[in-house]
């Protein structure tokens, strides 16, 4: 598993703590930044982080994007053509938006969620499989919606 992992300010501390997790669990990843506390603009991230995803020469499996909430960057993420991300805050929704959904992205909140149940997430969301069958006619739907 390879992932992407980007964050402004507001996810900053968040990223560096998973970081870490992620290393500790045999995961590697491309960090996009941002790498200091100082502002920036949460779409560039996104924007940034997103690519790498979608060029296949970095083989990524799926990106983790960090802001306050969670909701900027997601939304910025969703507007990247063939990017499918879920923002979530508990671990069910995580599990499901692969599951059901074949999220390719999640964003979570640096300011509103500790690093335990940030991990906990984390992990449902890169351990679960798409289901496929029924669910790839619906993933196909919102995949149109694009053009
Ligand atoms: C930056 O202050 C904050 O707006 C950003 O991190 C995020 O929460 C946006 O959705």
């Amino acid at each position: 598993m390879h992932i992407v992992i980007g964050s402004d300010q507001g996810g900053f501390e968040m990223k560096e703590a998973l970081m870490e997790r992620l290393t500790e669990a045999g995961i590697t990843y491309l960090d996009v930044g941002t790498f200091d506390p100082s502002s920036v603009d949460y779409p560039d991230i996104a924007e940034t982080a997103c690519a790498k995803y979608l060029d296949p020469e970095e083989h990524i499996d799926l990106g983790i994007l960090i802001c306050g909430t969670g909701i900027g960057i997601g939304m910025a993420a969703n507007k990247v053509k063939g990017i499918r991300c879920a923002n979530c805050s508990e671990t069910y929704s995580a599990k499901m938006a692969r599951r059901h959904n074949n999220a390719n992205f999640l964003s979570l909140g640096g300011r509103t969620l500790g690093i335990e149940l940030a991990w906990e997430i984390i992990e449902a969301f890169l351990n679960e499989p798409f289901e496929g069958g029924r669910h790839q006619r619906r993933v196909d739907k919102i995949m149109a919606l694009e053009a």
